[in-house]
């Protein structure tokens, strides 16, 4: 596996693999874990070279968040991607990235209004920035991305259909489903934040989720199985609900279970001073 820290030498190192064969990428922030591996699996299936991009991308954190003490640890994913048969590694600096001077952003409008996009200000703005540079730099065939961060996967989605991307174009842009624990907690880098007493608490979140969906497919009224959801989760130990909510699954508008098209329920809540997010479908 080659790893690659700036422009001129990632663009030559493109060029002899896209001789090759077709690139997947698979963005990631680091801190791997399963989750990341999934994804880097099924791009495996899908091109002949994988490319993953490491950089954690300050253009997508809120002054209180986490960027400091974001987990980073080049090395040792580095060893996990090397061993998955990745062939190139792309992990930029912040200079490499943004150089002095940067002044362009991307905004997605309708599906990065209202759930994270409405409790992080600027977050999905960042995010397609940084992914329509990622995309720009290493022009893959396709892209994959975890099914976890739903809303991120649609303002990305959306992104490549406006832009007119080519590659890769919105279709070859593919969801990975969320590999979770197995007491049903999503795989997140931010796990790592979570005490041992937070981390057991934090099974709470799919399985609240999973008792409200079984109430709203068994018809009972919307507001009162997401207040019972909210409910539910701050007995569990929770601090706060940023949202609870049922929105249509593709174009993120809001939604009855009665709706026509496929739903899902989508949560973010914080215990201590860590956000989880996660969705299913409804
Ligand atoms: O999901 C992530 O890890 C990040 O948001 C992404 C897509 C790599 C952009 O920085």
């Amino acid at each position: 596996m080659q790893t690659v820290t700036s422009l001129d030498p990632l663009r030559s190192a493109l060029e002899a693999l896209r001789r090759d064969g077709t690139l997947a990428l698979v963005p990631t922030m680091g801190a791997l874990h399963e989750g990341h591996l999934a994804l880097v699996r099924a791009a495996r299936d899908r091109a002949r070279h994988v490319i993953v991009s490491i950089f954690v991308n300050p253009r997508q954190f809120g002054v209180n968040e986490d960027l400091s003490r974001y987990p980073r640890q080049l090395e040792r994913d580095s060893a996990l991607l090397a061993a998955e048969g990745v062939s190139l590694l792309w992990a930029p600096s912040v200079e490499a990235m943004y150089p002095t001077g940067y002044g362009t952003e991307i905004s997605v409008a309708g599906v990065s209004e209202g759930l994270c996009g409405a409790a992080r200000p600027g977050h999905f703005d960042g995010v397609a920035t940084v992914v329509a540079k990622l995309f720009n730099q290493v022009r893959p065939d396709t892209a994959l991305f975890g099914e976890k961060d739903w809303q991120q996967l649609a303002v990305i989605r959306r992104m490549a259909r406006d832009l007119d991307l080519v590659a890769p174009a919105a279709d070859a842009i593919i969801g990975v489903a969320t590999v979770r624990e197995v007491d049903g907690l999503a795989l997140s880098s931010r796990n790592a934040y979570l005490s041992p007493e937070q981390r057991a608490q934090a099974a709470a979140l799919p399985r609240e989720m999973d008792r409200a969906i079984a109430a709203l497919r068994s018809g009972a009224e919307q507001a009162v199985v997401l207040a019972g959801l909210v409910g539910g989760l701050i007995a569990a130990g929770f601090a706060s609900v940023d949202y609870a909510e049922l929105r249509e699954a593709e174009s993120l508008a809001p939604a009855t279970p009665l709706a026509a098209v496929p739903t899902r329920l989508f949560v973010a809540a914080r215990i201590g001073g860590t956000r989880l997010i996660d969705n299913k479908p409804v």
